[in-house]
């Protein structure tokens, strides 16, 4: 499984690049807003930190304006993905950027038809909101197995990102269900190795090498 950092930030991207195994980031409006450089400069800088696909979100809601937008970012890198909401005017825009060559990430995909639809119009990614889903008391990890089951089904290529992801175990499962990508916000990414019996252990190892190397 990819591992996606879901930032807008400079700062943890080269924080969390350190481990070097970071795949690929997206961002979305409300990521870039936080921030203080304009938002194209921070695109084009990441596009130059990560390899991977790095996902640009349109902001247009009719499906020219959509179309307009995408076309501008795919223009900042080769590396850039559209994000397209899965709204009415954004599955003709899916369709169009996808035929022109240009990647499309879908995203708010909160069922599993909204990924079907996505993937008939040739989404290369989709992006399903699981946190989103579990703070309305909905069990988002179905989704994601109900996603992978319709791709399998019918062998769609759309890969499936998970998003809104919140901790740890939201990795885990979506591992577990064989989700090909896993966005998370650099808070969860930097606590994906933790685990209390590794740092006691590394300390004993320690400890009783030096009384051996003290003798
Ligand atoms: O980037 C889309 C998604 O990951 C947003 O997550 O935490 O705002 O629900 P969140």
């Amino acid at each position: 499984m990819k591992f996606f950092l879901d930032t807008g930030s400079i700062d943890e991207i080269r924080k969390a690049n350190e481990l070097g195994i970071l795949d690929g980031v997206t961002t979305n409006p409300s990521l870039l807003a936080k921030e203080k450089k304009p938002y194209m400069e921070i695109l084009r800088e990441i596009t130059t930190m990560v390899k991977g696909p790095i996902s640009a979100e349109v902001t247009a809601t009719d499906t020219a304006g959509m179309i307009r937008e995408g076309r501008e970012f795919a223009k900042i890198a080769d590396n850039i993905v559209v994000k397209v909401p899965i709204i009415k005017a954004g599955v003709p825009a899916i369709k169009q950027l996808s035929s022109e060559g240009i990647e499309v990430n879908v995203t708010l995909c909160f069922s599993p038809l909204q990924a079907l639809i996505a993937a008939k119009a040739g989404a290369r990614f989709i992006s399903p909101f699981i946190g989103r889903l579990d703070d309305v008391s909905t069990e988002g990890m179905k989704l994601i197995e109900d996603i992978v089951t319709i791709y399998t089904n019918y062998g769609l290529k759309t890969k499936v990102l998970v998003a809104s992801v919140r901790h740890p175990m939201h990795v885990v499962e979506a591992a577990l269900i064989g989700a090909d990508i896993c966005t998370m916000p650099f808070s969860v990414f930097d606590k994906l190795l933790n685990h209390p019996l590794t740092d006691v252990g590394l300390k004993n190892f320690l400890a009783d090498w030096e009384k051996v190397t003290r003798k």
